[in-house]
């Protein structure tokens, strides 16, 4: 490339940097932050764990709360489970730090946390027919850390009768995750290899499963411990990130679905195919890229794309009912299985986060809510 054509590629590149930039802190004012939603109370008051400033698992509070009641497109959960995600530490935390356009600058602007849920439907808003009182669901609620959460009725799906609510609440966020990233950004086709970073935790342990349902040849990367739980999910092939880097290995694969982003893109394109696709899901813990967290990749990507045959692509995963059913579907037919690694009262949810944190949790941790 001389001098001459290297101007304008470097001016298009810087366009599309700040294009991406701009979507970023467009999807992360969307993702983080919870729709204004006008509150009528029951006046009855309910307990729910709630957080008045950013900070570790301490900020976190057991407090009696108004019980709020739904919107016209809303129904009212009675939660019976609700599952964590390290998404509710990036939450309790305000990190990273750019996330804060959404959730707010000096404290949070919503002080409930939680995601995932199942419960039984209290009441359902006036605009509401698909549900009634006493349905069965799960799916997503923002604040689901409580006795009661109130949330869209397009978040949630009605709940196969073969799975209990613990299984159930731990599905949403990574069941989704896991689906959309192998399906719709990976593509993934039959027979395909797919290599699974981070294959034991709350995503990985549905995405192994995902890929060998969709008729993936599939490679799993845990530690030592892991290794049995993830060859029984089916994966074909398991390797221990703590005696082997696979970044470093001769096999190449179609698809790499990051759960850790522990290595770079060009180790991790060393190892994909002429026309293979990296998917980035995540990484890091509380205390890692604190500004801009994992939004860097997609930035590096940028500058890399006209230079390499590859894909590399990141996922914001979106719940939507059509792929909550396609994870009920799934479950039914017993092609997936949650993985649940502990329970903890709501009263110990700081002790739940507290475990996340650490970054090595075993599939879902799930938060039971006495009925
Ligand atoms: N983009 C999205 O829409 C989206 C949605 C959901 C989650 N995420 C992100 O995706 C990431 C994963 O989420 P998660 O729910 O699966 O988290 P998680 O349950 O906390 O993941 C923990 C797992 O990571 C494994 N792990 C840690 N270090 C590893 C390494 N060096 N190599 C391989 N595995 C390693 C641990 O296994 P060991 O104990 O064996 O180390 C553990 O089983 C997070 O960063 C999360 O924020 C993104």
């Amino acid at each position: 490339m001389n001098a001459l054509s290297a101007r304008p590629l470097l001016k298009r590149t810087w366009v599309r940097i700040a294009l991406v930039i701009l979507a970023l802190i467009l999807a992360a004012r969307w993702f983080f932050s919870s729709p204004p939603v006008p509150a009528r109370k029951s006046g009855q008051q309910m307990d729910a764990i709630v957080y008045h400033k950013y900070g570790s698992p301490d900020v976190l509070r057991l407090e009696h709360i108004d019980k709020l009641l739904p919107n016209d497109s809303q129904v009212l959960i009675k939660v019976r489970a609700a599952s964590a995600n390290p998404l509710d530490w990036h939450f309790m935390h305000g990190t990273p730090y750019i996330m804060r356009i959404g959730t707010g600058f000096g404290k949070p602007k919503a002080i409930r946390l939680g995601a995932d849920v199942s419960g039984v439907i209290e009441l359902v808003g006036s605009a509401v027919t698909q549900f009634k009182p006493g349905d069965e669901v799960f799916g997503t609620g923002g604040g689901s850390y409580g006795q009661y959460v109130r949330t869209s009725f397009k978040d949630v799906v009605l709940k196969p009768a073969s799975i209990s609510f613990e299984q159930a609440a731990a599905i949403p966020v990574a069941g989704v995750t896991a689906l959309q990233g192998l399906r719709d950004k990976g593509k993934i086709q039959k027979g395909q290899k797919v290599l699974i970073n981070g294959a034991s935790g709350g995503v990985g342990t549905f995405a192994v499963q995902i890929a060998k349902a969709m008729g993936a040849e599939v490679t799993g990367v845990c530690s030592t411990k892991n290794i049995e739980l993830v060859k029984s999910l089916g994966a074909d092939h398991v390797i221990d990130y703590t005696k082997d880097d696979y970044s470093k290995g001769a096999e190449h694969y179609d698809v790499i679905l990051d759960n850790v982003g522990n290595h770079s893109l060009s180790e991790n394109r060393h190892v994909l195919v002429k026309h293979g696709t990296y998917v980035l899901i995540g990484g890091g813990g509380p205390n890692d890229g604190k500004w801009v967290g994992p939004l860097l990749r997609p930035i590096a990507e940028l500058f890399q794309r006209p230079f390499v045959s590859q894909r590399q692509t990141m996922l914001l995963a979106q719940i939507n009912q059509a792929d909550l059913n396609v994870l009920a579907n799934l479950i039914e037919t017993k092609k997936v299985t949650p993985v649940i690694d502990r329970t903890y009262p709501l009263s110990e949810v700081p002790a739940a986060i507290r475990y996340l944190e650490e970054g090595h949790a075993k599939g879902k941790v799930v938060i039971t809510v006495r009925r």
